[in-house]
């Protein structure tokens, strides 16, 4: 049993969990994710880490289905059945000077261990972080500790820039040059982002999240076309060059399943 030591509501959607988890707390680079189940009975969830403490992982999650809102109901005390991990490959790290991270959503939770890493590298950091509004904003004070700018949109304009982070994007490129962009959130904001970049030639690392049930390569679920090749996020990602992932076809399957109904899929799937 894996312990809740600490719970935040980052918003009305949003929680963060502090998890004890030694041996993945201990093991974890950046990109690997965990996949829990609240209590015997549960369905398997892919998370991945947004910090590590010591002995101690910090997990965000997003209030969408019957499984996370059953996470959503536990406190402060009460155990996790299964915590398993890390799984997936480490983030591969770029050499290069400068960075920019461009994080949609609850996208800047998996977003946060790979940036920090290249700031810890000593490489330059600038961050675009998009939501719907302002209070769907999260993790701006994590951010702040490593990061040298931080350009922040909005949809509905309740804060910064009223626009999508391409939008962000394209305002930044006309005064600056980053070597490098990893961009995490949405299918389609990455589909976007990647494009808008290839104008520019400048690459972007994105992460993948298809549905996923076993984490261990086993049940094909999670498959993603790269460069015309097929791959299994849970093991040969989620981080992939965004130039190469065919956006259409995960769109096209992810439309296959939406929230509430996608998980009880899965638990058929899964008896
Ligand atoms: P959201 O739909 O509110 O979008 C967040 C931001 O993404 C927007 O504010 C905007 O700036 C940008 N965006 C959205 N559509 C865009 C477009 N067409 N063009 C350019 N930019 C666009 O995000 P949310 O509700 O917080 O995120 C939920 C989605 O993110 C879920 O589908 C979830 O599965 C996914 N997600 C992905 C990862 C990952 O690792 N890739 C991690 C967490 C969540
Ligand atoms: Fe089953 Fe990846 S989740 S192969």
């Amino acid at each position: 049993m894996y312990k809740i030591l600490d719970k935040k509501a980052l918003n009305k959607d949003v929680d963060l969990l502090v998890v004890h988890g030694p041996f993945v707390a201990k093991n974890a680079r950046p990109g690997h994710f965990i996949i829990l189940r609240v209590d015997d009975e549960g369905e398997r969830i892919p998370l991945t880490i947004a910090e590590l403490d010591g002995e101690n992982v910090t997990i965000v999650y997003q209030k969408l289905g019957y499984s996370t809102r059953k996470l959503g109901e536990l406190e402060i005390g009460d155990d996790i059945a299964d915590f398993v991990g890390p799984l997936g490959k480490e983030s591969h790290i770029r050499e290069v000077k400068s960075v920019l991270g461009i994080a949609g959503g609850v996208g800047a939770a998996p977003l946060l261990p790979q940036l920090r890493e290249y700031a810890e590298r000593g490489i330059s950091v600038d961050l675009v972080i998009g939501a719907r509004s302002k209070e769907h904003l999260i993790l701006l004070d994590k951010y702040l500790e490593f990061c040298d700018k931080i350009y922040i949109c909005t949809d509905d304009g309740s804060a910064g820039l009223k626009g999508f982070v391409t939008d962000q994007i394209k305002e930044l490129y006309k005064t600056k040059k980053y070597d490098h962009t990893v961009a995490i959130g949405p299918l389609i904001m990455m589909k976007f982002v990647v494009k808008l970049n290839k104008e520019y030639g400048v690459s972007t690392d994105v992460s993948l999240n298809p549905i996923m049930i076993d984490g261990t390569g086993m049940c094909g679920n999670c498959r993603v076309t790269i460069a015309d090749k097929t791959f299994f996020a849970c093991i040969d990602g989620p981080d992939f060059p965004g130039e190469e992932v065919d956006f259409d076809e995960l769109l096209a399957r992810q439309s296959y399943y939406k929230n509430e109904e996608h998980e009880c899929n899965l638990k058929l799937v899964q008896k």
